[in-house]
């Protein structure tokens, strides 16, 4: 047999502290390693190969189920098909043992999708959940095309995403730690880094999407600043925080018009990861950080101002990924800008027909004010351009609903008029899962935001339409000559259904996954 390898993921339900740890083992006896569950992870009209034989032999499995799996499966009516899914408990070496098998299908060419692996991890996990199994091991797919160490990475990812849920406010909720082995019959180096660099990736989601679960009265913009600072000094990051004076005093009208209506002050974070080769090409992100949308003087409705709280998930995906990148450390920098502010009604707050110049001088008339987000995200766009003359800038906001009208919660919106930009998101978002759907940017929607008072309005008005789209056309005045793309999450942030490794009750992270395997794969 071969040796076997052995991936330890410790992974710990959350609270604010969340801690992730993943050890490394070889070993050439999956029985050496107590655990209480045996999972599977099996295709469309599987075989009984050389691990499922290994893993029938070691635990004695006919003996203990009577029939030897694939006979059982068959009984089952398990084909492995994706969302095929069993779990069978009997009585191992005199121990209750769980054997979990989850189907991942096969696609036209006989292959299994890395999304249908992601979901049978996430059914995998949430069974072991619901049985509070504390130790189990899996089966990785060996027979599959894709490379054993993206499978290792993806299944790393989406068990940690499965593990997610937001407890701080829960008193009577009690902590427990899992171990997930996996088994994969190629012991190599590339393996294990995969799965430690799906554990740094999966393990900074889970911490900044407990920003975003976490309460609008607790997560302010100062509070969002205080993490931005203490995760900066955990990961050599430089950390830079304007306050309402400071984002005044350079001109950041955008962010400050937005913020004053709060008395919970503004505040304009950036992050810096600076690679050691001085000529890596450097990326700007750019998050929105609206901590809650009342929608302002415009103020929203009972339906519409609830989920508002989710407003900074821009913000928590730059910063997520900024502190991903600083310890995966890629050669590319990566800045991360997340302006963030309470949209609120106090007396100073802005209001429809002001005119806001923003920090690249421009003139922007506002009619809404719950079109918020641009105003701010506007002074970030031009604030990286100008500051850090990156290679390519990204924003990434919970922009629009008419995004959620035209795509659900499936997909985020891509607005960009940079085709190589375009092709590198499209690259990251097939190998991370986090779907893209491209939303036009054309000179007839342009027209949308012609303004008789100022150089622009902030919306168009009088069913226009296309209102992700008018987004991006305003955002478009604050990039000069950078490749520039826009992404909308309004749908992709939270509410997003039949994913099993995400829980509908809870923030995605999304942004994380894709801008890391973004950045990781990125070239000029
Ligand atoms: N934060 C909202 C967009 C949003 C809506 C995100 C629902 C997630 C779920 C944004 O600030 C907003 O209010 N947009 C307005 C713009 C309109 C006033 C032009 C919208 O989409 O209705
Ligand atoms: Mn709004
Ligand atoms: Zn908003």
């Amino acid at each position: 047999m071969n040796a076997r390898l052995l991936l330890l993921g410790m992974f710990f339900c959350i609270a604010s502290n969340v801690a992730f740890a993943i050890s490394v083992d070889v070993t050439n006896n999956t029985a050496q390693t107590p655990h209480q569950a045996t999972c599977f992870m099996l295709k469309e009209n599987f075989q009984m190969d050389n691990d499922l034989l290994a893993t029938q032999q070691t635990l004695n499995l006919e003996a203990a189920l009577s029939k030897d799996i694939v006979t059982l499966l068959n009984d089952l009516e398990f084909k492995g098909k994706a969302g095929d899914f069993h779990c069978i408990s009997a009585p191992v070496n005199n121990a209750l043992h769980h054997f979990i098998f989850a189907g991942t299908g096969t696609d036209q060419n006989n292959e299994v999708g890395m999304e249908e692996i992601r979901r049978a991890t996430g059914k995998i996990v949430n069974e072991l959940k619901a049985k509070k199994i504390p130790a189990a091991m899996l089966r990785i797919p060996t027979n599959s095309s894709l490379p054993a160490a993206d499978i290792a990475k993806q299944t790393t990812i989406a068990a940690l995403l499965t593990d997610y849920q937001y407890t701080e406010f829960k008193s009577d909720y009690k902590h427990v730690d899992h171990t997930l082995t996996l088994v994969t019959a190629d012991a190599n180096d590339d393996i294990a880094d995969a799965v430690w660099q799906g554990n740094v990736i999966g393990s900074m989601t889970n911490t900044i999407r407990t920003w975003s679960d976490g309460p609008p009265n607790v997560v302010t913009p100062i509070f969002l600043a205080e993490q931005a600072q203490a995760l900066s000094k955990q990961y050599d990051c430089i950390c830079t925080v304007f306050d309402r004076a400071q984002a005044e005093e350079l001109g950041l009208n955008g962010v400050v018009a937005v913020g004053k209506g709060s008395s919970s002050e503004c505040r304009f974070i950036i992050v810096e990861y600076h690679a050691t080769d001085p000529d890596a090409p450097t990326i700007a992100l750019v998050g929105k950080g609206v901590v809650f949308d009342t929608g302002g003087v415009n103020l929203k409705s009972f339906e519409n101002m609830l989920g508002m709280k989710y407003d900074m998930c821009g913000a928590a995906a730059v910063l997520g990924t900024v502190f991903t990148i600083a310890q995966l450390k890629p050669n590319v920098n990566v800045i991360a800008i997340a302006p963030a502010v309470e949209n609120k009604t106090g007396s100073e707050a802005y209001r429809p027909q002001d005119i806001i110049t923003f920090f690249n001088g421009k003139h922007g008339e506002i009619l809404n004010t719950d079109a918020e987000g641009r105003n701010i995200l506007a002074d970030g766009l031009s604030y990286a351009e100008k500051i850090y003359k990156p290679d390519a800038i990204i924003d990434v906001a919970t922009l629009t609903g008419a995004c959620i009208i035209a795509l659900g919660h499936h997909f985020s919106g891509i607005m960009s008029t940079n085709q190589n930009l375009k092709d590198h998101l499209f690259n990251a978002a097939r190998i991370s899962g986090e779907r893209l759907w491209e939303l036009p940017m054309t000179n007839d929607y342009k027209k949308g935001i012609e303004s008789d008072h100022a150089d622009f309005k902030h919306i168009a008005t009088g069913g226009f339409g296309a209102g992700a789209s008018i987004a991006a056309h305003f955002l478009a005045n604050f990039v000069e000559n950078t490749p520039w793309a826009h992404l909308d999450i309004a749908g992709t942030a939270k509410d997003v259904d039949n994913v099993s490794y995400l829980n509908k009750k809870f923030a995605t992270g999304v942004g994380v996954r894709l801008l890391t395997d973004l950045v990781l794969h990125y070239q000029k």
